[in-house]
């Protein structure tokens, strides 16, 4: 395999959603700030970005933005920018607000959240490797868990090509038996993504702009989606509520990174 740069590094953008109150937390602090492993978690993220050659990164921050900001500071990256969501309409919304960074570029823009700091550099660059190859509107990162509840599922036809995500919220009885699951890991054409963008609406359960929706609206405009099922098994832990933060602490512990 060739280990050089690949040519994603340096012109790709990581967008890196970080702007939600996480009202299931039932915390004080701004979820991506809340610690796992002693540190808050969002850096957990960038630091993934960084480790796959995503120097560039634009954070959405929201609630609590200045505490969000004052701590990515701390990292002393020069190439950290600020995307203000100051209403926190939905993930589709968030990156909505990244607008002005996106536009002009023609590269690879990789969104992930900021709930998921055990998202895995080698997954990551993975799917840059795909991507670079089949060049796609848009390539997900997938998993198939035990228990899905409350995952976005993801959608096949007869053939076992991609054609949606739908939120565990808006699925019927029996989309929810899905266990291949969306964990937030898109890799974008740009220019796709700003298309999708300008085409969401709030129709939907929760009345939110859902990012998820930009890869129904590509697949149906007939542009080329791929879901690949390459995402590690601790990659299906993200962090909605403290149980959860207390797993994916203890996961991360077990796993060597403190
Ligand atoms: C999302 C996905 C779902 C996926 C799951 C786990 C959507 C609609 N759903 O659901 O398919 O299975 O993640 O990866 O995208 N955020 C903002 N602004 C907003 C809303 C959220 O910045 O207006 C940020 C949050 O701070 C968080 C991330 O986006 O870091 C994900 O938001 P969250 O509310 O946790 O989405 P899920 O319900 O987990
Ligand atoms: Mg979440």
């Amino acid at each position: 395999m060739n280990s050089g740069p690949s040519p994603t590094q340096g012109t790709a953008l990581a967008v890196i959603l970080a702007a939600g109150k996480g009202t299931r937390m039932n915390s004080e602090l701004p979820k991506v700030l809340c610690p796992v492993v002693d540190r808050p978690m969002i850096h957990f993220v960038l630091d993934a970005a960084n480790q796959a050659g995503i120097g560039k990164k634009v954070v959405v921050i929201g609630y609590e933005k200045q505490a969000v900001r004052d701590e990515l500071e701390t990292r002393g990256e020069s190439d950290i920018v600020f995307a203000e969501q100051n209403e926190q309409l939905g993930t589709g919304h968030a990156v909505q607000m990244c607008r002005e960074h996106l536009e002009g570029r023609q590269g690879l823009t990789l969104v992930i959240a900021g709930d998921s700091p055990l998202v895995q550099p080698e997954s990551l660059k993975a799917l840059i490797a795909h991507f670079e190859e089949t060049r796609p509107a848009l390539l997900l990162g997938t998993l198939t868990k035990d228990d899905p509840t409350g995952l976005g599922r993801i959608l096949r036809d007869e053939s076992g090509q991609f054609t949606g995500i739908i939120e565990h919220k808006d699925a019927s009885e029996e989309q929810r038996q899905i266990q291949e699951v969306n964990m937030s890991t898109y890799l974008f054409s740009t220019p796709d993504l700003l298309w999708a963008l300008s085409n969401l609406s709030n129709d939907n359960a929760q009345g939110e702009y859902y990012l998820t929706d930009c890869a129904r609206l590509l697949h149906e405009a007939g542009r080329a989606v791929e879901a690949l099922p390459v995402l590690k098994d601790c990659e299906s832990l993200s962090i909605n509520n403290p149980e959860e933060l207390q797993l994916v602490d203890q996961k991360m512990r077990a796993m060597g990174y403190a």
